[in-house]
């Protein structure tokens, strides 16, 4: 080989080399470091090629080193894993998963039945039962593939309308408004050990569309149907958001008994932007994860990429952009260091000591004895024994029948923990 071509090739290495290095490693702590301690799950979405990406090096490697729970952004949805009846493209969400499973990180599932990518071959079924079976084929199939490697699945997604009412899809104009109840009930039948979620956007406030959500929770919990936590997508713009209605509407969530998740999170801001927007934008970023630290029942903040330049935001929102931690070259942004700020100060304070909730009568179990006492306490009864502190296991302040229900589903094995204990 002549001289030039020597230099030419050498020249290509490097290049590959720059465009793979390292990035800067942010000051401080890293992401996952920080969150372990309070019990949390600090997380990403990974685009379907991700190990393919030209900068995949530099990708896996933050990826690795800051978050401890991943989330397929698009290869567990209907449309990828089953693009046609009984045949399963589970290459690259396996990919995912040994990831995952290399670098000690959760999988979330997402997602099962939406209104959106899905194949043509679903929606073409027209008969209730039919659709209810192939509903329940594909959650049998995914769900088996996956079981003792994903941590929790987004079951059903964006089921409502801004209005609180049910939006409209193939699954419920052909089945009917319990479409819902059946697709947790197969989740669970299919994999009793995993989580089961329901997910949304423009759920974090108060508003009618979280409380539509809000009552077909608790009226899922109260007939029996499993679910176990609510996911927050948090796609939100520069403006923020209300964060004490937010605190107020997880709290509300969790007085039911499930865990919190924020499942997408990302604040975009102008395309044309300011240091000003920047700073602003952390500013959100911190006051969110500070709500989700106070509340116990908020497990994991994952956010909907990592650099800027794979979001979803402006091939949608074409005015906007920018909207995750790290800029394009992997630099972390001061939304990183408001995320990471916000989690240091959360494990300076010290952690409550366990109480044990839900033994109210103090023999070192959590059975249905418990359960009962509780129920007799509700209905006015005054039972021997009844350790009244120990009763409100929703921490909302009564002792009432929800507590008891969840006493009774800790018992059965349906619950491990309650909201409030940490
Ligand atoms: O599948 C085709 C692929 O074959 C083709 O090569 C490629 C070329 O453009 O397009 C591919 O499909 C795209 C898919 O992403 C995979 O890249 C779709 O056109 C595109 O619409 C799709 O967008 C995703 C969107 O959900 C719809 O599924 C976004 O990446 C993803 O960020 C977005 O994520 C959603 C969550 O799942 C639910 N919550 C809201 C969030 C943002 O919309």
């Amino acid at each position: 080989m002549n001289k030039v071509k020597k230099g030419v090739i050498s020249c290509l290495l490097m290049g590959l080399l720059l465009c793979q290095l390292p990035a800067a490693e942010p000051e401080g702590d890293r992401l996952k470091d920080l969150a372990e301690p309070l019990g949390l799950f600090i997380g990403f979405s990974a685009p379907t090629n991700f190990y393919s990406m030209s900068d995949t090096i530099v990708y896996q490697e933050v990826a690795a080193s800051e978050f401890n729970i991943v989330t397929p952004e698009n290869a567990m949805k209907l449309d990828a894993i089953c693009p046609t009846q009984n045949n399963y493209n589970f290459g690259p969400s396996d990919r995912l998963v040994q990831f995952a499973r290399a670098h000690g990180m959760q999988v979330h599932g997402h997602t099962l039945i939406w209104y959106s990518a899905q194949p043509n071959w679903l929606v073409n079924i027209h008969s209730r039962d039919q659709l209810l079976s192939a509903m329940n084929n594909v959650i049998d199939v995914i769900l088996g593939h996956f079981a003792g490697q994903i941590l929790l699945w987004d079951v059903v997604n964006e089921a409502f309308n801004e209005n609180g009412s049910y939006r409209s899809n193939f699954w419920l104009n052909v089945i009917g408004e319990d479409y819902i109840d059946h697709a947790f009930q197969y989740c669970r039948q299919a994999d009793p050990a995993v989580k089961l979620i329901y997910n949304d956007y423009n759920i974090a406030e108060i508003n009618q569309k979280s409380d539509g959500v809000y009552n077909m929770i608790e009226s899922m919990i109260f007939r029996g149907i499993p679910i176990d936590g609510i996911g927050f997508q948090m796609h939100i713009t520069d403006a923020g958001i209300d964060y004490q209605n937010f605190a107020d509407n997880m709290a509300r969530f969790a007085a039911l008994g499930l865990e919190i998740y924020i499942t997408e999170m990302d604040v975009r801001i102008p395309i044309i932007y300011t240091e000003s927007d920047l700073n602003n934008q952390a500013e959100i970023y911190r006051q969110v994860i500070e709500r989700c630290v106070d509340q116990p029942a908020c497990k994991a903040i994952q956010f909907w990429g990592i650099p800027d330049k794979y979001s979803w935001i402006t091939s949608v929102f074409p005015e906007s952009g920018f909207p995750l931690l790290f800029d394009d070259d992997y630099n972390a942004k001061p939304a990183y260091y408001a995320v990471q700020q916000a989690l240091a100060c959360a494990g300076s304070v010290s952690t409550p000591v366990p109480r044990k909730l839900g033994d109210v009568n103090g023999d070192d179990t959590i059975n249905i004895i418990d359960a009962l006492l509780t129920a007799q306490f509700y209905v006015g009864l005054n039972p021997d024994g009844f350790i009244a502190s120990r009763a409100d296991v929703n921490c909302d302040g009564n002792i009432d029948i929800l507590d008891a229900l969840l006493i009774a589903r800790h018992f059965v094995g349906l619950i491990d923990s309650f909201s409030y204990e940490h």
